[in-house]
């Protein structure tokens, strides 16, 4: 990148419409993310339809905030990086449609981001960053992997979840607890006021080999919280108005998160050594929406502290969507003269 090169970057794959300008020494100048929890938290989960919507309705008044903010007329944008996949179809069509268009009238190089390379980027926008080979632990709402990143845009998928990804199954227990959308960030803060030995939820295949397997571990919650509601039905509260996880005291509730964030933490952590050791690397980058976790987090620096590993995880704003982490992927395709990506990990739209 020249000197005054400047690099847009766009996310729009799920519930997020991010925005995102950054120099060619990697300064974000700008960024918004415009988040639609509220859209769809009273639907108790993302509706891609409206999540489309929402994302046409913002996405220019975004680009324009980032420009002032930046103190850029829009014909200073050099390259335009936008989402191109896995994601919301219709969502990434809003991104995607916006971005080439930009790029078209403006005459820069448009640049597709593989959001899961965006997530591992996101490592990259620390002060350090993480050193060739290193082990990267995707953990999002969509995706839980293991890869080993052998040089920039060199990946092998080591391992990935064999049914429900990490956070969605945080965002399942929430539901079935009725706390709310998403289920991420509540749980984190109740496992905070829970005991974690409250109750043995299953650590499935922790000692197999590098996949992963959350559906069973969800599966025994929603069971234990059937059980408690009956017994709790059964007794002397027959005549009880409530009906469901409300019947449940807020100790049990913050004992059933904190239990099950336990199981999530102990897999996490059990399966990002094992892959550092299989690979012999040093460093570990954990990434995606899960990476925000506060008891993740913790488990991760003690595990890694005993076994010798340098952590990275992004900025806590920057573990969840948002498009610094597309732009300074766009700004290493650049650099890298990337153009085609291999492992495209699950659906994705060819720009
Ligand atoms: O990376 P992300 O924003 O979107 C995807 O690419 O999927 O990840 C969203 C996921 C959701 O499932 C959300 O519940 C989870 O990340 N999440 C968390 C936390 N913050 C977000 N999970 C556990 N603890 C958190 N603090
Ligand atoms: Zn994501």
């Amino acid at each position: 990148m020249d000197m005054n090169d400047f690099i847009l970057g766009i996310e729009s794959s799920c519930d997020e419409t991010a925005v995102c300008i950054m120099d060619a020494s990697k300064n974000i100048l700008s960024h918004r993310i415009a988040s639609q929890i509220k859209t769809h938290a009273k639907h108790g989960g993302v509706v891609p339809e409206l999540a489309s919507r929402q994302h046409a309705r913002i996405i220019h008044s975004l680009v324009d905030n980032c420009l002032s903010e930046a103190a850029l007329q829009m014909d200073k944008l050099s390259k335009i990086a936008v989402t191109k996949g896995p994601g919301l179809e219709g969502a990434l069509l809003v991104g995607i449609t916006y971005a080439k268009t930009l790029a078209h009238c403006l005459q820069r190089p448009l640049i597709g981001v593989n959001h899961l390379h965006g997530h591992i980027y996101a490592a990259f926008l620390n002060k350090t960053t993480p050193t060739f080979p290193f082990v990267a632990l995707i953990v999002s709402g969509g995706h839980t992997q293991l890869v080993l990143v052998k040089n920039h845009f060199q990946f092998n998928l080591l391992g990935q979840t064999r049914d429900d990804a990490a956070g969605e199954a945080f965002d399942k227990v929430a539901r079935v607890l009725n706390l709310g959308y998403p289920g991420g960030p509540i749980i984190d803060k109740l496992a905070k006021t829970g005991e974690p030995t409250a109750f043995n939820f299953p650590r499935a295949m922790i000692k197999r080999g590098l996949e992963f397997s959350f559906s069973g571990l969800k599966t025994a919650v929603i069971q234990t919280v059937r059980k408690l509601e009956s017994e709790y039905t059964d007794s002397e509260h027959m005549d009880s108005e409530h009906t469901g996880p409300e019947l449940l005291s807020e100790t049990t509730k913050a004992n059933i998160a904190a239990s099950f964030q336990a199981a999530v933490v102990d897999i996490l952590v059990h399966k990002c050594l094992a892959a550092c050791q299989q690979e012999g690397v040093t460093d570990l980058v954990v990434c995606g929406g899960v990476s925000a976790n506060s008891g993740l987090k913790a488990a991760l620096e003690n595990a890694c502290n005993k076994a010798s590993l340098n952590l990275f995880i992004p900025p806590l704003n920057l573990c969840t969507d948002n498009a610094a982490m597309i732009a300074v992927t766009g700004y290493y395709m650049d650099k890298y003269n990337i153009t085609n990506t291999p492992i495209e990990v699950n659906s994705s739209l060819s720009l």
